[in-house]
């Protein structure tokens, strides 16, 4: 098992690399040319390690001499004589029988490649390590007709015809790579162009390339490319280096979207936009993954990653980076987005048996590190360090970072060296946020005057006294003492003060100022346990305050109200506070619609597991429907009120604005429809069947098949007859049917699966539909029936026969880390299913099976 502390400098980091590829589905020959460079780093003896997987070697030469290797799958240890080692190699590949999403594979009638994070030595055999950086060559030869289309990396440089009706393209990218950047996709791909040019006056070739045509359907995305290039460019100063910038969009692709240098690829779902069928959503998602893949170029492409436990960097200071990026464009209400998938995904995984830290000391399977703890609470992370140095330092720190790294493989500590002196600050002690597992709570709560009859409040972690997380605690008045109990010193960051220790005290004035609001401007990903009254937090939902606090204070109020009704409180009694804070936002909803949609959605009952201590699902989600209902009855005229004030946009309108109204409409139906009238009823059927836009169309689909539960056959098989021939919104009728929150629909769910419609060969399809019964829907997973357990078995044998990582994805996203919190025949059933996995699956899913049965 890969560990962290045996990193060892490579033996050669720096070379040339030539490669030909003979594309043919059945058989792909590939011949390479390598010249490494010594690494002066590198301890005297120190071999270079060439991986190979699934190949058939031809020949494979060292420094000229050749060697004996058997097998389609080894490593080959060969020490540098000289400055230089050359490495020569003849494979032959097998693409149509490659199932794996890594290396060379088919999409449709293309061929095509993954090769993050060890899927190069898939391709050639290579001492495929993120660390070795390599200018490459690839020429493509091809039939005309097969692959009228060949892409590459970097810059056309030439290209050619052949007899035999075939031709070659030679691409060539100047800028030394890891080879986990390399690319090729091969095939009928229809191209549309654009360009871009840069703040100093570069202009950068700009295409698209679509499997399936028409490609107009990626205009959307080189609008968001150019947007997001311009951003860069205006926050950091930074351009793209080369002259073109090539995109691919097909399926299917092991995971949304890959930052392939100069040669993006993209999923259909997060690639294209039609207007028939694209969802508000659906834009954005497009958006967001264009903009993470554009700005993986500074962090991740040239500034790469030592090795796979680096992960977080790359990914946690993109995925920040597109947040802002998104926040700016949508406004405050988008920090909400990834608050909730926190909370709804990366806590759950933080909080169980299986916590990892984001960068773990070992693993097994490098593809099961990418999870919502290595991109989401990195993010969170790296965002806590931003709010603290400001925005502007932050800007200076990172360019200060990539500026430093430039070429150069990093650490965390590399980053949080060079962006602490570029902002002037001290950030080493972050370190530990980044090798801690598991989520930290903190409470606060009131405390006694003191001696100079100063209020005060007590902020104190949880857990053990080896946890030294820094921990900043929010913007207050430079009057509000801490006085930390152990460390004694006081330190402020930014005039934020930071917690070191287990706990510290505030003391502010006596002069009646309220309490200062812990995190308010400085968002800590952790669990705050405060003990604020309902007032309090009604008062700081409605207030102009920090969003993030706003939101939680709603979050709060509602997981209250639902703990009552659990206790055996009525709904509306237990709803009354939450109802009137409500109330209020709803009057001010033309103010912000995007965030009073926001503040209006109930926390998902998975996200209320932890929160309740693991209740039995069936009545938690009975709990959630009831507080909803409740809501929806009370708020009846404000729901109405506040759906005249802000009435749906044009459906070709597609500005922030647009968005935000429509959210807020579709947030206050679903809550007037829980409330269970008539007349809501009726305005969600005819919003359906009224068919102004599918973003209004999938909406009503959504919140009447959720929100009611019941089976509604004549519904459902209208909608689908409606959307037969619009395969993107036909994914969202098989989706919407797994969400309906009830006791049989695991047998739905079976059925669907075995749908003729149902394409299980598309990853982003099945990983659609498996999300949203086996992560999702709470009520219908967790059946006290069973069906939901025996599904998941079933299922995830089928993909891991086919495509073990996408199988550890799945087991890994759901529940069933937590099966020692689930009382009763729940746990059982849980633990047993793990156990049946054990020892019959794929390394990758037993990998995930090891860590839930630790
Ligand atoms: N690195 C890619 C991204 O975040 C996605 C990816 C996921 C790649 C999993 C490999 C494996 O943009
Ligand atoms: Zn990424």
């Amino acid at each position: 098992m890969p560990t962290r502390a045996d990193y060892r400098p490579p033996a050669c980091d720096a070379g040339e690399v030539a490669l030909w590829f003979d594309l043919d589905a059945r058989e792909t020959r590939v011949r390479a040319e390598c010249s490494f460079r010594r690494n002066p780093a590198a301890a005297p003896g120190e071999p270079l390690v060439l991986h190979w997987r699934d190949m058939e070697i031809a020949s494979l030469t060292v420094d000229g001499v050749a060697q004996a290797v058997g097998g389609r799958s080894g490593e080959l240890a060969v020490v540098p004589r000289g400055e230089t080692l050359t490495v020569s190699a003849e494979v032959v590949l097998d693409p149509a029988a490659n199932t794996s999403l890594q290396g060379l594979y088919p999409a449709g009638a293309a061929l095509v490649t993954h090769c993050e994070p060890e899927g190069f030595r898939r391709i050639i055999p290579f001492p495929d390590r993120p660390d070795v950086l390599v200018r490459m060559t690839a020429t493509l030869a091809g039939s005309r007709a097969d692959f009228p289309v060949l892409l590459s990396n970097g810059e056309r440089e030439a290209e050619g015809a052949a007899p035999g009706g075939r031709h070659w393209v030679r691409w060539r990218d100047p800028v030394p790579k890891p080879c986990y950047l390399f690319a090729l996709a091969a095939g009928p791909f229809e191209t549309i162009e654009d360009r871009h040019v840069t703040r100093s006056g570069r202009t950068i070739a700009l295409a698209a390339h679509v499997l399936n045509g028409p490609a107009e359907r990626a205009r959307f995305a080189l609008d968001c490319l150019r947007s997001v290039m311009a951003w860069e460019e205006r926050r950091l100063g930074r351009e793209y280096d080369l002259d073109t910038y090539n995109i691919a969009v097909f399926s299917p692709l092991a995971f949304h979207a890959m930052e392939n240098k100069g040669l993006n690829f993209f999923d259909e779902s997060v690639g294209l936009v039609d207007p028939e069928t694209a969802t508000d959503l659906d834009r954005l998602g497009v958006e967001i993954n264009v903009a993470h893949e554009y700005l993986h170029h500074w962090t991740g492409n040239r500034v790469p990653c030592r090795d796979w436990f680096e992960l977080c960097l790359k990914e946690g200071l993109t995925t920040l980076r597109h947040q802002l990026y998104a926040e700016e464009r949508h406004g405050p209400a988008m920090r909400l987005w990834p608050l909730r998938v926190f909370r709804t995904q990366q806590l759950p995984e933080d909080l169980g048996p299986s916590a990892r830290p984001a960068r773990p000391p070992e693993y097994a399977e490098p593809f099961n590190l990418y999870t919502p703890t290595a991109y989401i609470k990195s993010a969170e992370i790296f965002r806590m360090i931003s709010e603290l140095t400001g925005a502007e330092g932050f800007a200076r720190g990172l360019n200060r970072f990539l500026d430093a790294c430039d070429g150069r493989p990093a650490r965390i500590e590399d980053a949080l060296r060079e962006i602490g002196a570029g902002a002037g600050v001290d950030l080493g002690g972050f370190l530990a946020w980044f090798e801690t597992p598991g989520a930290l709570a903190v409470a606060a709560e009131p405390l006694a005057e003191d001696v100079l009859g100063r209020p005060g409040m007590a902020v104190r972690r949880a857990g053990g006294a080896g946890d030294s997380r820094p921990l900043p605690l929010g913007r207050m008045d430079p009057d509000v003492e801490q006085v930390d109990a152990e460390v004694g010193e006081q330190t402020r960051i930014g005039g934020v003060p930071v917690l070191h220790g287990r706990s510290a005290e505030l003391r502010w004035p006596a002069d009646g100022r309220a309490a200062p609001m812990l995190f308010d401007g400085v968002s800590a990903p952790v669990i705050l346990r405060e003990r604020r009254g309902d007032a309090a937090l009604a008062a700081a939902m409605t207030g102009g305050g920090d969003p993030c606090r706003r939101w939680d204070a709603s979050q709060q109020l509602a997981t209250r109200a639902i703990a009552a009704v659990l206790a055996g409180a009525a709904a509306e009694d237990a709803a009354h506070g939450l109802a009137g804070a409500l109330g209020e936002v709803l009057a001010r909803a033309a103010d912000d619609p995007a965030m009073a949609a926001e503040l209006i959605a109930l926390p998902e009952p998975r996200a209320l597991l932890e929160p309740l201590d693991f209740p039995d699902p069936e009545a938690l989600h009975a709990a959630w429907s009831a507080v909803r209902g409740a809501l929806g009855g009370m708020l009846d005229g404000a729901l109405q009120r506040a759906r005249a004030a802000v009435p749906a946009p044009p459906p070709d309108s597609h500005g922030p604005a647009a968005i935000g109204a429509r959210a807020l409409g579709n947030a206050a139906l679903e809550l007037w429809l829980a409330g269970g009238g008539a007349a809501a009823e009726a305005a969600a059927r005819a919003q359906f069947a009224a068919a102004q836009s599918p973003n209004q169309e999938v909406a009503a689909l959504r919140m009447l098949t959720r929100t009611h539960g019941g089976p509604d056959p004549a519904l459902a098989e209208t909608a689908r007859r409606r959307w037969e021939r619009r395969p993107a919104l036909l994914r969202r009728w098989f989706e919407i049917q797994a969400l309906r929150p009830a006791a049989d629909t695991a047998e739905t769910v079976r059925t669907l699966l075995r749908d003729p419609a149902f394409d299980a060969g598309d990853v982003a399809q099945a990983r659609s539909l498996c999300s949203a019964f086996f992560v999702h829907n709470l009520r219908g997973f967790h059946d006290s029936g069973g069906g939901g357990y025996a599904l998941l078995g079933e299922v995830l044998r089928d993909l891991d026969a086919r495509n073990p990582v996408v199988a550890a994805w799945l087991l890994r996203s759901t529940d069933l880390g937590n099966w020692r919190r689930f009382a009763g025949p729940r746990g059982e059933a849980m633990r047993a299913l793990l156990d049946g996995l054990a020892g019959a699956c794929s390394a990758a899913l037993a990998d995930i099976v090891g860590r839930f049965l630790e």
